[in-house]
């Protein structure tokens, strides 16, 4: 399948050539842990044991690097397994992450309860803030970590320039993609260097599915992630790889209806009587608004909001939509609603990550717009 070929395209045929032994038009999945050799060291397209390699695996691999626009790609049991052994490939003891003071929880747990332990120096800044970005980078900075939008408060980073910035002081430049997917963003392509995924989320696309990414284009890097993938382990299973792969021949048209039905729902709750603040980078008051439009398709299927009764109006509101189902996680076709501050990021409590305890996060599903307005809207009365 041909690069020039359109996204949508793409995400239906890069790496899914149909079974040449059947005619069977949906790769199979490849359930099996060992692969059997014509001689010692003879092996049938490569594959020798599934930590190192599974063609369903390798489908979902070659699709992703498509995507993203990547040499490689590589997947992973989980996000957080990929971040995992990205890091390992980047770090050593001594070394420094800058990271956006707005990502997903777990993430800076990972950096802070596992990689600071190790002897890596960590700081966290507001990466809409190039300035800051600036001042922040020392002689021992490796990385710079930025989610856009970030989780939970849709923050927004420019990635071309925050990419000139790190390359300037020879930082390597990773985006976490998650919240945009690649339909709508492809850092690489705007400069950076790396881009994670957690594959659970609008990739996979069903909530039936873990999984992470990294793709990337330096063969350096590459030669590294992949000794790691191989080394360590941490990959995805075969069935895993197979549904990512199904969720994402339909990302393109979710991804619209994602976005359509979130900027909807934006738009209805400004200036709503018991809301603070909306957070959404489709909303023209948004203060990221600019670059989003210019280095996003469009703006993505994740909303939060401040409430003004404080704490405890959030946690009422949390807890009393009907079709948002109160749960972890985000992306699916079905919306969730989530509390940040006692959900996703209750690791950060006491960290300069910590959210606001009046913030609630939406994942606006792709359901009727008519019924997830009005959900909200009930939900909102209540209070
Ligand atoms: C932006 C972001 N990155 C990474 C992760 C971690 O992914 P996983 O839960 O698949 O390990 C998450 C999970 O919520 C996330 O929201």
């Amino acid at each position: 399948m041909s690069q020039n070929n359109d996204f949508s395209t793409r995400a239906i045929h890069a790496g899914q050539e149909f079974d040449p032994t059947t005619g069977s038009i949906i790769p199979p999945v490849y359930l099996t842990s060992t692969f059997v050799q014509d001689g010692i060291g003879g092996f049938r397209g490569g594959y020798e044991y599934a930590r190192g390699g599974n063609p369903t695996r390798s489908s979902l691999e070659t699709l992703l690097a498509s995507l993203e626009g990547g040499a490689h790609g590589y997947s992973f049991a989980s996000g957080l397994a990929a971040e995992d052994t990205l890091l390992r490939a980047l770090l050593s003891p001594g070394d420094h992450i800058i990271m956006g003071n707005d990502v997903y929880g777990g993430t800076h747990r990972l950096a802070n309860r596992v990689f600071v332990p190790w002897g890596v120096g960590l700081s966290t800044v507001d990466m809409s803030d190039l300035d800051a970005v600036r001042a922040g980078i020392r002689p021992e900075t490796k990385i710079l970590w930025i989610e856009t939008p970030s989780n939970p408060l849709m923050k927004i980073s420019d990635v071309a320039a925050l990419a000139e910035i790190g390359h300037a002081a020879g930082v390597i430049v990773v985006v976490d993609n998650t919240f945009a997917s690649p339909y709508l963003q492809q850092p690489l392509s705007l400069g950076a260097d790396v881009v994670v995924h957690s594959t659970t989320k609008y990739l996979g696309g069903h909530s039936d599915v873990l999984g992470g990414a990294i793709i990337l284009n330096s063969e350096e890097l590459a030669e590294k992630v992949g000794f790691l993938q191989f080394a360590v382990g941490a990959v995805s299973g075969p069935l895993d790889a197979w549904l990512t792969v199904r969720g994402i021949k339909t990302l393109a048209v979710r991804m619209d209806r994602h976005s359509a039905n979130a900027q909807s729902l934006a738009e209805r709750l400004v200036g709503h009587l018991a809301l603070e603040a909306v957070y959404y980078p489709g909303l023209e008051s948004h203060p990221g608004h600019a670059v989003a439009a210019r280095q996003m398709k469009s703006f993505g299927g994740m909303i939060s909001v401040a409430l003004k009764g404080g704490p405890s109006a959030a946690r009422k509101f949390a807890e009393s939509t009907e079709i948002f189902q109160l749960a972890e996680s985000l992306g699916g076709v079905e919306s969730l609603i989530g509390y940040p501050s006692e959900m996703t990021h209750a690791s950060v409590k006491g960290t300069a990550l910590e959210v606001p305890e009046n913030v609630v996060r939406l994942s606006v599903g792709i359901e009727g717009v008519d019924d997830l307005v009005a959900d909200v809207l009930q939900a909102l009365e209540r209070l």
